[in-house]
């Protein structure tokens, strides 16, 4: 498994923590102190999650000097689609021009992308295609009460892409951990919208059409359940975490990254962090992190990267793979 290409879509829209203070009873002191987040981007009616998907899959593609007729596969990981049906994969296919190849969307809310890259590596090591586009996009500013201040400064809007190819060093296969705990599915959703309670003047007006969250829960449950896959991830690989060159994980606190950092006694240096710039973007999150950490050459070839994502369901994941 060979990433070949990234890239990005980030909304040219950025709220500050100094414009939630006008909106919500709020300060840039508690967000940056409770979260480690300064500012988010907000994407405008015609930036959906497929229109910014698009975007970062051309880049990636541009990167990977292959064009849109190359994919065999497209996988898009979102909780906020364009549409409950067609998939946002399928808008993004005619969006690039690519051909009638299978698109779908996988929903593991904020570990998406990790499910969506573990599907994905299998298609291409199995020879069943050669080149998969994944993709996270997200446009969460839809799903969040902006009246809300314990949740409405986390998230942000943005897509992030990557092409995945089977590579030639068959030893460069790929290890992860992925999981989900059902029991816990209160902690983080949305309660209308959905066919069990759909969308009624009744439910928008009880802003049951937003997410609901019980934050302390849902940071401990992160904290416990990153630092179980990535040990298990690393237990799979035969590997210990001195190897690991780089981290990767989910941007929802920066906390929560401390905390792991602690727990493991790994050095906070390996841990990727972009959280200030664009707070918690989901599955949007480590797509567009892997591709910052490439193109500023904080991934080079030969090192042992590690994703790591938890998200509502609740579900976690954890993939290793040598760049
Ligand atoms: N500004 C000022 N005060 C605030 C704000 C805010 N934006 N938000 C909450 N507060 C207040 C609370 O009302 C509370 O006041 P009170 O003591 O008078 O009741 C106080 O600050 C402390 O609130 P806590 O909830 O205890 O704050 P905590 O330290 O737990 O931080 C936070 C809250 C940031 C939400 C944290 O719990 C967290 O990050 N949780 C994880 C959230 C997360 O990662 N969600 C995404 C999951 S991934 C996915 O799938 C989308």
């Amino acid at each position: 498994m060979v990433i070949v290409g990234t890239g990005t879509y980030l909304p040219s829209k950025i709220l500050t923590n100094y414009d939630l203070e006008k909106m919500v009873d709020t300060t840039d002191q508690w967000i940056t102190e409770r979260t480690g987040i300064k500012e988010r981007r907000i994407a405008n009616e015609k930036e959906t999650p497929s229109e910014m998907g698009a975007e970062a899959a051309l880049i990636a593609l541009q990167n990977a000097g292959l064009t849109p007729e190359d994919l065999d596969l497209i996988i898009v990981a979102t909780t906020t689609p364009d549409t409950i049906f067609p998939s946002t994969a399928c808008y993004i296919q005619q969006k690039i021009g690519a051909r009638t190849i299978p698109s779908f969307d996988i929903q593991a809310a904020c570990s998406g992308f990790i499910y969506a890259f573990v599907l994905a590596s299998h298609i291409v090591s199995s020879g069943s295609a050669r080149y998969v586009l994944v993709v996270g996009a997200e446009k969460l500013s839809t799903i969040v009460d902006w009246t809300d201040r314990n949740t409405c400064v986390l998230f942000g809007d943005g897509a992030g892409a990557a092409i995945i190819a089977a590579g030639q060093d068959k030893n460069k296969r790929l290890s992860f951990n992925i999981g989900a705990d059902g029991s816990h599915w209160q902690t983080l959703y949305i309660p209308a919208g959905g066919s069990k309670l759909p969308l009624t003047p009744q439910n928008i007006h009880h802003k049951l059409h937003y997410l609901h969250m019980v934050g302390k829960k849902v940071f401990k449950l992160a904290i416990d359940s990153m630092e179980q896959s990535l040990l298990r991830c690393l237990k799979n690989a035969g590997r210990s975490l001195e190897d690991i060159a780089c981290i990767i994980p989910h941007q929802a606190n920066l906390r929560i990254i401390e905390a792991l950092s602690q727990r493991l006694h790994i050095p906070s240096e390996k841990f990727f962090v972009n959280m200030e710039k664009y707070g918690n973007t989901s599955s949007a999150c480590i797509p567009i992190a892997l591709h910052e950490a490439i193109i500023s050459n904080r991934i080079k070839d030969g090192d042992i990267i590690v994703l790591v994502s938890f998200g509502a369901g609740i579900t976690w994941g954890s993939v290793l793979f040598e760049y």
